[in-house]
Parts: structure tokens; C-alpha cells; sequence
């Protein structure tokens, strides 16, 4: 059995361990200082000015959606682009905000959406913000994205929730746009269990989503950004500003075993990108040797942060066989995350206009993926190349 995941933490035993030790001797496991150290060391780490953490990746998407709409970068009833090949949580929130979700196809080669795939929505709809998701470990061009959106004056957000530590030539994926988001759920690159952050280098923003974070209050503000506030809105005395809350928000804090966690499996996260990419090339041989598969395009990608294998056949009765024999040999699969989110019954439920996405829909229809993760032994390849293989 190769199931999706093996371990719910990267160095796992003694992580448990010191998990353990963390509980038993802090006096304090809502949000503090953890959840601080880990958002510095995290901005840090993806080479950006802010880093705020969420109780999930979904979450973050949300608070990002609504931090836009409380400092008037979007409001309701404006069109946002979206990955057509995404997950739930993130077209959700845009049907949540009462903004008008449009759906962008993408390329079956790379996963994603390409400048080429945007420029042609552009022609017959006018986007007020673009929030692109970076597919399973690979992105579009975004670098040419971003030109595109910037020239049009259109807000670029990334869901870099699959993809955390994937470059490209001109910067890391998450590092292309105004806010992105990143997910900490045990089964991706590097887990708090639940958890998910946002990053950003804009001052307004970072402020707007503590806010957004923590019922609508200033309490985890500077001193200077709570005299801001307050002035603003007269709350002359601190027991007032206890309970005065500013703007729309929710509770979508972390807890301390979030931050701690954090801390802990960010110092073996780069190590364990390069196995996970040394396992895609292995296995990428196998697909290059079948003509029955597509190779997909990373070469626009200088690091390949994947934790999926995504198989995608050529016609949907070869996926019938693919499948057949990947679970024949015990490997755990999974669809192509939502497929065209355009045929979930949320978005049918809520969505009239619909746009004919056939790249969308063909990676639906003939892909599937198989986990990646730095424990696949030399064993588990071996099956996993068998499975890949034409017969
Ligand atoms: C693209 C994308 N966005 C958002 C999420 C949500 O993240 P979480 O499960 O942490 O809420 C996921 C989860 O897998 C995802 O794949």
C-alpha cells in the first residue's frame, strides 16, 4: 500500500516528541508568541515583508478576500478571475463576498492558467482582480501574468496553498502578487496539522488582516496602529478598546502548537522539496517513456515543490486503465483536486453564468494524482514507475 501520506509531520517522531514537551511546559496555547516567532520566520522564509497565520488554508483565502473588500480594493458585484482548476475554498470565498467568480481555463501541459489563457478572457471580460491558484507544485508564467494584470490594473492574489517553495526564474510562487496564500494541513509540503498563512508586503493589508483574523479588533495591532484606529473612531479609554471592533471579520486564529509546529517543520522544509522534486524527476522518466501520458511542462520552473504526482492520460478510457492499475498496486489516488469547479453543486448552486472551459475539463476527465512525499522508499518508486508504465 502506498497510501497518499505517510507521516502527518516531517521528522516525525521526534516532532511528536517535542510537540509533547511544548504542551506540558507552556502556560499559554491560544494565539502568542509562537504563532509571532513562526510568522517572522516564515516571511523570512518566502522573502516577503509580512506573514500572517490562519487556522487553515481556506481561511486565509477568505480573510484575503475579505481584507481586499473592508480597504475598498474590491467590492461586491466586481468580476474576480479565478483557476478553473482549483479547490473548493478558494472559488467559495469569492461566492461568500458576493463578488462575481470567472473561471479561467488551463493549460493541460502545465495544470495552470497562462498569460495566454488570460489575455483571451480579457478580450470579452473585464476582471477587477485575478486570483490564480498554483496548481500541484507547478505554476503558470506568472511572471508575464503579473505584467498583464499590472498594465491592466487588475489585483492579483495567488492560492499558493499547493505550492510552497516552487520557483521560478524571476522569484518564489507566492511572490508574484499583492497577497498569497499558503495551507499547513498535514497532507502538504510541511504540516501544523491545520493551519495556513497569507503573505504580503503591503503595511494596509497585513493591518487589515489581523483585523479580519481576530473579531474585527485591534488587539494584536502595534501601539501606533491602535492609536490610529482609535482616534479614528474616538475610543478614548482602553477598557472601551477592549470591545470596539473596526471592521467585517471572523475568528480564524491559529493556536500556539500552530506556531510551534511551524517552527519546527520550516527547518526541514527545503530538504524535503528536494526529495520530493528528485522523486517527480524519477518518476517523470516513466511518464516521458509513455506515449499514453502526458509530460508535463516545468521548464519555466527553476524548483519543482510537489506533493502529488499528477498523471494525466491521454483519453479518459486510458485513465480507466492508469487507475486500475495504480490501485491494483495499492497506491492511493485522488481526482484532479475539484476538476472544473464549474460542475460542483456548490457553484451550480449559487453560479448562473457558465464558461466552456475544455482544457478544464479534459484534465478532469483523464487525470487523477498519487501522493509525493520524502518517505516514498526506492521500493514505493519502483511501484510507482510499474504503475506509470505502458505494459
Ligand atoms: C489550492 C488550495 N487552496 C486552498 C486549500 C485549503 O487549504 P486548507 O485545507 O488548509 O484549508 C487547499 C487545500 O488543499 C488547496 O489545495
Amino acid at each position: 500500500m502506498i497510501p497518499l501520506m505517510k507521516n502527518a509531520f516531517l521528522n516525525e517522531y521526534e516532532t511528536k516528541k517535542q510537540l509533547a514537551e511544548f504542551i506540558l511546559q507552556t502556560e499559554r496555547l491560544s494565539m502568542d508568541q509562537k504563532c509571532l516567532e513562526f510568522e517572522n520566520n516564515f516571511a523570512n522564509y518566502q522573502g516577503r515583508k509580512h506573514s500572517i497565520l490562519f487556522n487553515s488554508g481556506g481561511s486565509a483565502n477568505l480573510a484575503l478576500l475579505q481584507a481586499s473588500k473592508n480597504l475598498g480594493l474590491l467590492k461586491s458585484g466586481d468580476l474576480v478571475g479565478f483557476s478553473a482548476l482549483t479547490w473548493s475554498t478558494n472559488t467559495m470565498p469569492i461566492i461568500q463576498m458576493g463578488l462575481v467568480p470567472v473561471p479561467i481555463d488551463c493549460k493541460v501541459e502545465t495544470l495552470n492558467v497562462m498569460s495566454h489563457n488570460l489575455e483571451e478572457k480579457l478580450q470579452t471580460v473585464n476582471l477587477k482582480a485575478l486570483f490564480i491558484t498554483n496548481v500541484l507544485g507547478f505554476t503558470g508564467d506568472l511572471g508575464k501574468i503579473r505584467k498583464i494584470c499590472d498594465e491592466r490594473g487588475i489585483l492579483l492574489f495567488e492560492d499558493n496553498c499547493e505550492s510552497i517553495g516552487s520557483e521560478l526564474k524571476e522569484g518564489k510562487a507566492g511572490n508574484f502578487s499583492l497577497g498569497s496564500t499558503f495551507s499547513f494541513f498535514v497532507a502538504h509540503h510541511m504540516s501544523t496539522i491545520e493551519g495556513g498563512a497569507i503573505c504580503t508586503d503591503d503595511n494596509n493589508l497585513a493591518e487589515m488582516l489581523q483585523i479580519v483574523r481576530a473579531n474585527g479588533w485591534d488587539r494584536n495591532l502595534t501601539t501606533a496602529q491602535q492609536k490610529k484606529w482609535r482616534d479614528k473612531f474616538d475610543i478614548r479609554d482602553e477598557f472601551q478598546a477592549k470591545y470596539t471592533f473596526y471592521d467585517l471579520g471572523f475568528n480564524l486564529r491559529p493556536t500556539e502548537i500552530t506556531g510551534f509546529l511551524g517552527l519546527n517543520q520550516l527547518k526541514y522544509l527545503d530538504s524535503t522539496i528536494k526529495k520530493r522534486e528528485e522523486n517527480y524527476i524519477h518518476l517523470e522518466a516513466a511518464i516521458k517513456n509513455n506515449d499514453e501520458l502526458f509530460t508535463l511542462d516545468r521548464t519555466h520552473l527553476s524548483l519543482l515543490s510537489n506533493f502529488a504526482i499528477p498523471v494525466i492520460c491521454k483519453t479518459p478510457s486510458l485513465r480507466e486503465k492508469y487507475l486500475s492499475q495504480f490501485s491494483g498496486a495499492g497506491v492511493e489516488i485522488r481526482p484532479m483536486i475539484a476538476g472544473n469547479v464549474q460542475n460542483q453543486p456548490f457553484y451550480k448552486k449559487y453560479v448562473e453564468k457558465e464558461y466552456p472551459l475544455p482544457n478544464t475539463d479534459f484534465i478532469h476527465d483523464c487525470g487523477f494524482y498519487c501522493g509525493n512525499y520524502p518517505e516514498l522508499t526506492e521500493s514505493d518508486l519502483e511501484t510507482l514507475k510499474g504503475c506509470l508504465s505502458k505494459y
